[in-house]
C-alpha cells in the first residue's frame, strides 16, 4: 500500500514516479530507520494506539526486516519503494498483516526523514572520530620515531627556520584535532530527537516526546515542530566540518607530495601506495596523496550544494530537502575510505631524515638566532637584524656560511660578536632558543607530544563512550 493517494483520479506519471523516488540513496538509513520506528511504536503503545500484542508484532516485523536486509543481498532491491519510509511500511505489511498500517499513527515522514539523518550523522561522526584518531597515532607515532631529527621550516616556501621533524608533524596533529573538535561540537548540537513533531506542527496523538528521544539515546527532544522538520543546519555544520578536514588532507597531501619530489627527497613513497607510469619506466607517482589533495573539492562541493539548497527555503519541510541526502552521503563515504588509506601510507612512508638535515643546514636559517644573539647583549633588534642581513651578504659574496665568517669580519660589523657566538648557531643551538610553550625546543616538542597522545585518547574515550 502507498502511504497517501486518496484524493489522487490517476496514477502517477511511471518516469516521475522513478525520478522522484529517493530509496535508491536513502535505503542506507534503513537501520535508523527501523530504530526510530521501533522508538514511536513503543510511544504508541503508551498512548492507548496500540495493544500489547500489537506493539509486539511490529518490533518483531521490524526485526525481521532488518534481519532479512542482513542476510539477503536483493532485498533492497525495490522498485516500487518511493523512499526508506514507504520501503518499512510496504515489508511491514507483508510479515505483520493490517497492523502494520498502525504504525503510521500520529506521524510524518517529515520527522522520519529528520530523526533517521540524525542518528545517521551521529554514527558516522562517532565512526570518524576513532578513525581521526588512528591517524593522529600513527602521526604521533613517526613524531617519536623522529627523535631529534631536524627539518627546514618554510615560510613563503622558502626556506625560514630549523624546526624538529616532530614538531612539523605536530602542526598537522594540531589541525586534526581541531577537526575532531568540531565533530564532537557538531555531535552535541545534533543530539536531539525531531520524533512527534508530526508533518509541521507537531504529532497529533498523545506521544511522550522525552521517551523517545531517551529510547534513541538523544539528549531531549527538539523544542519547535516546524523547526525540526525544516532543519537542515547539522548535515551542514557536519559537512562543513568534514571540509574542513579535506582542506587539511589537501595540505598535507600537497607537502607530502612536495617532500617526496626527486628535489626536495625528504620522505620516501611506499610502493603499496603509489603507482607507476605506463609510458616512463622510472616512474613512482604520488597518486594516494593527488587524489587525497583532490577530494577536499568533492567535501567543499557538497557543502556549496548544501548551502545552496537550503538557501531562502520557506518553512517547514519541502522536498528540495531530500537531496540534501546525495550530498552528504557521498561526504561520508569520501572521508571514510580516505582516512584509512592516508594512516596506511603514514605508517609506511620513510622519511629522510639525512636529507632534512642536510636542508636544515644550508640557507642561512640560523640568522634570526645569530641576530638574538646580539639583542641579548644589548643591541636594539633592528640593528641586529641589519647586521646579520649584512653579514649573510657577505656570506653570500663569499660563498660561505655564518658559522664561516671570521671574529674579525664579524667586528667589522658589531663589536659586541664573541667567541661564543658560534655556539649560537649550530642547529641545536637554534632550535633550543625556542624555549616556549608550542616552539620547537626539543624539551618543548616532548611535552607537547605528551599532551596530544592525551587529547587523542580522549578522542577514543569519547567515541568509544557513545559507541
Ligand atoms: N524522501 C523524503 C525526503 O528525503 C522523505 C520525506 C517526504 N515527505 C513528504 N512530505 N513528501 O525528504
Amino acid at each position: 500500500m502507498k502511504l497517501w493517494g486518496g484524493r489522487f483520479r490517476q496514477p502517477l506519471d511511471p518516469d516521475f514516479q522513478r525520478w522522484q523516488s529517493s530509496f535508491a540513496f536513502d535505503r542506507r538509513l534503513l537501520s535508523y530507520e527501523l530504530a526510530a520506528s521501533a522508538a514511536h511504536a513503543r510511544a504508541l503503545k503508551n498512548a492507548a494506539v496500540l495493544s500489547s500484542d500489537e506493539l509486539i508484532a511490529i518490533l518483531q516485523g521490524l526485526e525481521q526486516i532488518a534481519a532479512q536486509a542482513a542476510s539477503s543481498s536483493t532485498f533492497l532491491h525495490d522498485e516500487e519503494a518511493e523512499d526508506v519510509h514507504h520501503f518499512v511500511h510496504k515489508q511491514l505489511a507483508s510479515l505483520i498483516g493490517d497492523v502494520a498500517y498502525k504504525l503510521h499513527s500520529g506521524r510524518s515522514r517529515n520527522e522520519q526523514i529528520a530523526v533517521d539523518l540524525r542518528l545517521y550523522i551521529r554514527a558516522s561522526i562517532d565512526q570518524l572520530e576513532n578513525d581521526l584518531a588512528t591517524w593522529l597515532e600513527a602521526l604521533l607515532q613517526c613524531a617519536e620515531h623522529a627523535h631529534d631529527a631536524v627539518m627546514p621550516a618554510y615560510t613563503h616556501l622558502q626556506p625560514a627556520e630549523p624546526v624538529l621533524v616532530a614538531h612539523y608533524l605536530l602542526a598537522y596533529v594540531e589541525m586534526l584535532l581541531r577537526d575532531a573538535g568540531r565533530l564532537t561540537d557538531c555531535r552535541k548540537r545534533l543530539n536531539l530527537c525531531p520524533l512527534g513533531s508530526g508533518a509541521v506542527a507537531g504529532a497529533t496523538l498523545a506521544l511522550d516526546r522525552r521517551a523517545m528521544a531517551a529510547d534513541l539515546a538523544f539528549s531531549g527532544p527538539t523544542a519547535n515542530s516546524l523547526d525540526s522538520t525544516s532543519d537542515r543546519d547539522f548535515v551542514l555544520e557536519f559537512v562543513c566540518a568534514l571540509s574542513l578536514l579535506g582542506l587539511h588532507l589537501s595540505r598535507w597531501a600537497e607537502e607530502m607530495i612536495l617532500f617526496s619530489s626527486e628535489q626536495y627527497g625528504f620522505v620516501q613513497l611506499p610502493e603499496a601506495y603509489s603507482t607507476g607510469s605506463s609510458a616512463m619506466p622510472q616512474k613512482k607517482n604520488p597518486d594516494l596523496l593527488e587524489l587525497t589533495r583532490a577530494k577536499a573539492a568533492r567535501l567543499i562541493g557538497a557543502a556549496h550544494t548544501l548551502m545552496i539548497l537550503t538557501k531562502g527555503l520557506p518553512l517547514a519541510y519541502n522536498k528540495d530537502l531530500q537531496e540534501t541526502q546525495e550530498a552528504l552521503f557521498d561526504a561520508v563515504s569520501t572521508i571514510s575510505s580516505l582516512l584509512p588509506l592516508v594512516t596506511g601510507w603514514t605508517k609506511a612512508a620513510e622519511f629522510d631524515y639525512g636529507r632534512m638535515r642536510e636542508a636544515a643546514e644550508a640557507g642561512f636559517m640560523n640568522a634570526w638566532a645569530a641576530a638574538t644573539y646580539l639583542v641579548r647583549r644589548g643591541v636594539p633588534s633592528s640593528t641586529a637584524h641589519e647586521q646579520i642581513g649584512k653579514a649573510v651578504q657577505l656570506c653570500l659574496e663569499k660563498g660561505c656560511r655564518l658559522q664561516e665568517l671570521s671574529l674579525q669580519e664579524l667586528h667589522s660589523l658589531n663589536p659586541a660578536f664573541d667567541t661564543d657566538f658560534y655556539a649560537c648557531l649550530t642547529l641545536e643551538s637554534v632550535l633550543a632558543i625556542h624555549d616556549v610553550v608550542g616552539g620547537t625546543a626539543p624539551g618543548r616538542v616532548r611535552q607537547a607530544i605528551v599532551d596530544a597522545k592525551q587529547r587523542v585518547e580522549a578522542i577514543r574515550e569519547g567515541s568509544h563512550a557513545h559507541a
